[in-house]
C-alpha cells in the first residue's frame, strides 16, 4: 500500500469549490473512494480513476500519500473536470492529468494501465448488460496482471435495494444495486480474476452498504 504523508504536513483539503456536496461528499460516497486506496500497491506506473467526476479519489491521493504513480482522470461531463482543475488550484495539488472522454469507448491504448478505478459510478449504470461493456472496456486499456478497483451498492442489502428501487420511480437520474454474485458470473468472459471483497459498512452480505471489488487481468498465456 502507499505511505502516507506526516499528518502535520497534510491540513484538511479545501471543498469549498465542490458544487454538489451532498452527491460528491455524502457518507457512502466519500467511505467507498477512501477504503479503496487500500488496494494500490506502493508500486509505479499509471493509474487511471474512470468516471472521476470533480476528481476528488485522485486529489486525495495526491494530498495525503507518497506515491510514484501517473494519475489520470477521465470524465464524460467537461464542467466536472473543469471543477477538477479547481480543486486542485485551491488545494496547490499538482501533476494531476484530465482527459474528457466516455468509459465505453475509452480513449486509451490497450493494456497500458497499472490499476483502474471506477468509483461510485455504476450505481448509475442502468442495466448490467451496460456495466459488463464498461469493465471489458477497463479490462482492455489494463496490463496483463493489472487490477481494475470498481463499487457496487449492495443490493442485498434491503434497504440500499429499496432506496434505488424507489428512486427509479422519480424521473432524475438512474440508480441501480448490482450483487457480488453478478460479476462471479462473468470472470472468465471479461478475462479477470476476482481478488479481493472490501465491505463498506458492516462486513456482511445483508447488512454492508457497498463492496469495493477488485480484479486482476489475467496474464497472456
Ligand atoms: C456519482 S459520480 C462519481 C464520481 C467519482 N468517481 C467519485 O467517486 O466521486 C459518477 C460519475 O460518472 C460519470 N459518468 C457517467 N457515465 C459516464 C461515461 N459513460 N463515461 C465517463 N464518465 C461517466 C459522471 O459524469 C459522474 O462524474
Amino acid at each position: 500500500m502507499l505511505t502516507l504523508k506526516p499528518a502535520r504536513l497534510t491540513k484538511p483539503l479545501d471543498f469549498s469549490d465542490v458544487k454538489r456536496k451532498k452527491a460528491f461528499l455524502g457518507y457512502i460516497t466519500s467511505k467507498v473512494r477512501e477504503k479503496a486506496i487500500a488496494q494500490i500497491p506502493d508500486e509505479h506506473g499509471v493509474l487511471v480513476d474512470i468516471a472521476t467526476g470533480n476528481g476528488l479519489f485522485l486529489v486525495d491521493i495526491q494530498h495525503r500519500y507518497h506515491h510514484s504513480y501517473k494519475l489520470i482522470g477521465l470524465d464524460l461531463r467537461y464542467p466536472l473536470l473543469k471543477e477538477a482543475q479547481q480543486i486542485s488550484k485551491t488545494n496547490i495539488i499538482k501533476n494531476l492529468e484530465w482527459i474528457n472522454g466516455d468509459a465505453f469507448y475509452l480513449p486509451i491504448r490497450t493494456n497500458g494501465v497499472s490499476i483502474i478505478f471506477c468509483l461510485n459510478t455504476f450505481l448509475n449504470i442502468k442495466t448490467f448488460d451496460e456495466v459488463k461493456a464498461i469493465l471489458k472496456e477497463l479490462v482492455r486499456i489494463t496490463k496483463p496482471g493489472g487490477k481494475i478497483v470498481f463499487d457496487i451498492r449492495n443490493r442485498s442489502n434491503i434497504l440500499i435495494y429499496m432506496k434505488y428501487f424507489l428512486h427509479s420511480f422519480q424521473n432524475t437520474f438512474t440508480t441501480s444495486s448490482y450483487s457480488i454474485a453478478q460479476f462471479n458470473c462473468i470472470m472468465e468472459e471479461v478475462g479477470t480474476e476476482l481478488i479481493n471483497v472490501d465491505a463498506v459498512g458492516l462486513r456482511n452480505k445483508l447488512f454492508a452498504w457497498d463492496f469495493i471489488i477488485t480484479l486482476q487481468k489475467q496474464e497472456v498465456k
